[in-house]
């Protein structure tokens, strides 16, 4: 009896032999609709992109709330590099824990720079505001961030101050997934109402899947560290990153 128990299989997590991002990659392709991408398994809802009648204020809404997501996301980890966020450690700031879970990992040896998701190349945040800048001399009138950026921001706060593994899964979803099908969204958006205007926010300085690629080697060494528990609480939270992000991309239908 104990052979059988001892035998039996270790239960497998799809992507898990080939690195945590890919586990991640795994859940996120599944939780994006047919007509999104070819591994999506959720039916159709709304407009598909081909649609879609984007008007330039609405479009304006999605790129303030999500400098607004992207600002956020790059105080909280230059917070949580940044050497001196150990004088920090008594007050309360934004990203606070995810700082001393850095930073205690920096006294573990180990992790020190793997740990750094600063300065990836993937950062949106200056893109963002030179794009807003653009649109301001072209006449427009910029919006204050509105209800889905300022709720996904104030979330993330919250996360990067006491759920680590939380965090890591919206770092995650938020930055590939503007590469994958926002970068799509941008393009037919710039076709459809921009006279094909090729905003920063879908330049990056250097070679995309390069820069990619690190970020990915970076993150499976920090998920190396974790227990299965940690994993999969991270994986469990991928909905919710699809729940806040496609709140804003909604915005560009408003
Ligand atoms: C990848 C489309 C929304 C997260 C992709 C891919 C497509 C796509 C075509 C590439 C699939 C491939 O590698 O073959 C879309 C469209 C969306 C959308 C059309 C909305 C209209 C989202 C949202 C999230 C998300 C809201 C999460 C916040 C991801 C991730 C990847 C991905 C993590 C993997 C990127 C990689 O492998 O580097 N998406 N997506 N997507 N998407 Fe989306």
């Amino acid at each position: 009896v104990s052979a059988t128990t001892a035998e039996k299989p270790k239960k497998r997590y799809p992507g898990e032999t080939k690195g945590f991002v890919e586990e991640m990659r795994f859940v996120a392709m599944k939780l994006h609709t047919r007509d999104q991408a070819k591994e999506g398994e959720k039916e159709p809802k709304g407009q598909p992109i081909a649609k879609w009648e984007p008007s330039i204020e609405g479009y304006l809404r999605f790129l303030v709330d999500s400098k607004l997501v992207y600002d956020t996301l790059e105080t909280v980890v230059e917070k949580a590099a940044y050497p001196f966020c150990k004088d920090f450690l008594h007050g309360v700031g934004t990203g606070l824990k995810f700082c001393k879970w850095i930073w205690e990992s920096k006294f573990d040896g180990a992790l020190a720079a793997d740990a750094e998701f600063r300065n990836t190349g993937l950062e949106r945040s200056e893109k963002l505001a030179k794009d807003l800048e653009w649109f301001k001399e072209q006449g427009y009138a910029i919006p204050e961030p509105s209800s889905p950026g300022v709720t996904y921001a104030h979330f993330l706060e919250e996360l990067s101050e006491k759920n680590p593994q939380a965090f890591i899964c919206h770092f995650y979803n938020v930055y590939f997934a503007h590469t994958a099908g926002g970068r799509m969204i941008g393009k037919k958006v710039a076709e459809m109402i921009l006279d094909k205007k090729e905003l920063e926010f879908y330049k990056w300085d250097g070679d995309l899947s390069q820069l990619l690629q690190n970020v990915r080697e970076k993150l499976n060494r920090v998920a190396g560290s974790w227990s299965r528990e940690e994993k999969n609480h991270c994986l469990e939270e991928t909905e919710k990153s699809f729940k806040y992000s496609g709140g804003i991309l909604r915005l560009i239908l408003s």
